[in-house]
């Protein structure tokens, strides 16, 4: 099963704003997810890019007329509304806004709504008035009411000068609005998941840290893998520099104290805690106030103190625990002894010595070992695919499940 959108069908319909450039770019990541998109135009989108904007990126024809006499022979908005897995008209115009509320089907786009089956986003675009005006206002809430999915508009400074809500989301935040709405109902539905991500940052004094070379990726993955199976997601993050994926609530920490104060909160009526981060072994006995100063002193000792283990203490009723282990040497026995330790449904072991996986890369090659002592060792794989391994096993083990 993939909850990726490899080989999903995605009608974009593109309306007449000028944010039109930004279903180009949305158009371009969905083709490298490995999506077909087919594109709909209107006359008011010809007037800001011609359809070779779109074929050149989705090596389809773009359907930009009710009445193509070549398009029997190729595609056209209906072929398009039936193979659909998702519809999405990006950007949305007041006007085109107004059409899909009433039923309109007089260009490619409004057709391909009413003729789809398939669930609906809508990403409005347009002038700040224009958005706040009650007559869009209340085609929103007549869109919202029969259940389309109201992507944005985002705050901030339009075309016209104006500074309101009306803005584009970013193609980014698109993509992920893409997925959440593909993973609704789906087998993670009703589900809550928290997952720590990042490395935990131990203060020293006001500017200095301990840390480590988590770069969180590997959490935020798995977050999102949860996301797209319709699961609540949650990120316990320590920094990171990733950016919040949408439709996930990040909580973000920085000490390994503080974020087992945060997991205590979110894990309580969780279904599953995937422990992700890379959370410090030590803090600093005492945090110094103000800068520590050189003061011709030439070493300085730190004293450390033990932190708690965070997966270790979780006790909730019912909770999934799922621990990772990143391991240099003898990974096997000591990611067993880990389960033990720690009160673990399974542990995912990696090879934090492996050149192409592990810290900060996109792929990583893991072991899964359970209480039972099965031990799978994965191929190489994408972060989000080991997320997607690590939900089907979790699955099983819910409460209910
Ligand atoms: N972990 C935790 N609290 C800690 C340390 C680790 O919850 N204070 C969690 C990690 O998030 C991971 C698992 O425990 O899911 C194993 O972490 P790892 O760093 O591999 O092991 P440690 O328990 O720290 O043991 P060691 O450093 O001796 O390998």
């Amino acid at each position: 099963m993939t909850y990726s959108l490899e080989g999903k069908n995605i009608a974009l319909g593109v309306t007449g704003s000028i944010a039109c450039y930004k279903a180009v770019d949305l158009a371009s990541k969905l083709v490298q997810l490995q999506a077909n998109v087919d594109v709909l135009m209107t006359d008011a989108a010809l007037q800001f890019l011609t359809p070779l904007n779109f074929a050149a990126i989705t090596h389809r024809p773009v359907v930009t007329s009710m009445f193509d006499p070549e398009s029997e022979l190729s595609i056209n908005h209906v072929v398009a509304a039936e193979r659909a897995d998702l519809v999405a008209v990006v950007p949305a115009t007041a006007n085109s806004l107004a059409k899909i509320a009433h039923g309109r089907a007089d260009d490619p786009v409004s057709a391909t709504i009413l003729a789809t089956r398939a669930p609906v986003l809508v990403a409005p675009a347009m002038d700040a008035n224009m958005f706040d005006n009650t007559a869009t206002q209340a085609n929103v809430r007549l869109l919202e009411e029969r259940g389309v999915y109201i992507a944005g508009p985002a705050e901030g400074r339009m075309a016209s000068g104006l500074v309101g809500k009306g803005r584009l989301l970013e193609p980014s935040e698109l993509v992920g609005h893409i997925r959440i709405l593909l993973g609704h109902g789906g087998d993670l539905a009703g589900r809550k998941i928290v997952v720590s991500a990042g490395g935990t940052r131990e203060a020293i004094d006001p500017v200095r840290v301990i840390a480590n070379h988590s770069s969180g990726k590997m959490g935020y993955a798995i977050a999102e893998a949860a996301r797209d199976r319709g699961a609540e997601a949650v990120i316990v993050s320590a920094p990171t520099a990733l950016p919040n994926p949408t439709g996930v609530k990040v909580v973000k920490v920085n000490s390994a104290l503080e974020m087992g104060h945060a997991l205590d909160v979110e894990c309580t009526g969780a279904d599953a805690i995937v422990m992700a981060a890379a959370v410090a072994d030590w803090r600093v006995a005492e945090i110094a106030d103000q800068k520590v100063k050189k003061s011709g002193a030439n070493n300085w000792t730190i004293d450390l103190v033990k932190n708690p283990d965070l997966i270790a203490g979780i006790h909730a009723e019912k909770l999934v625990k799922v621990g990772f282990a990143a391991e240099s040497e003898d990974l096997i026995e000591n990611a067993r002894a880990k389960i033990q330790s720690k009160g673990l449904h399974f542990i995912v072991a990696n090879d934090i010595t492996a050149e192409d996986a592990g810290f900060a890369v996109d792929d990583n090659r893991v072991i899964i070992l359970d209480r039972e002592g099965s031990v799978e060792r994965l191929p190489l794989m994408s972060k989000y695919d080991v997320g997607v391994e690590v939900l089907d096993r979790v699955k099983p083990l819910l409460r209910g499940g």
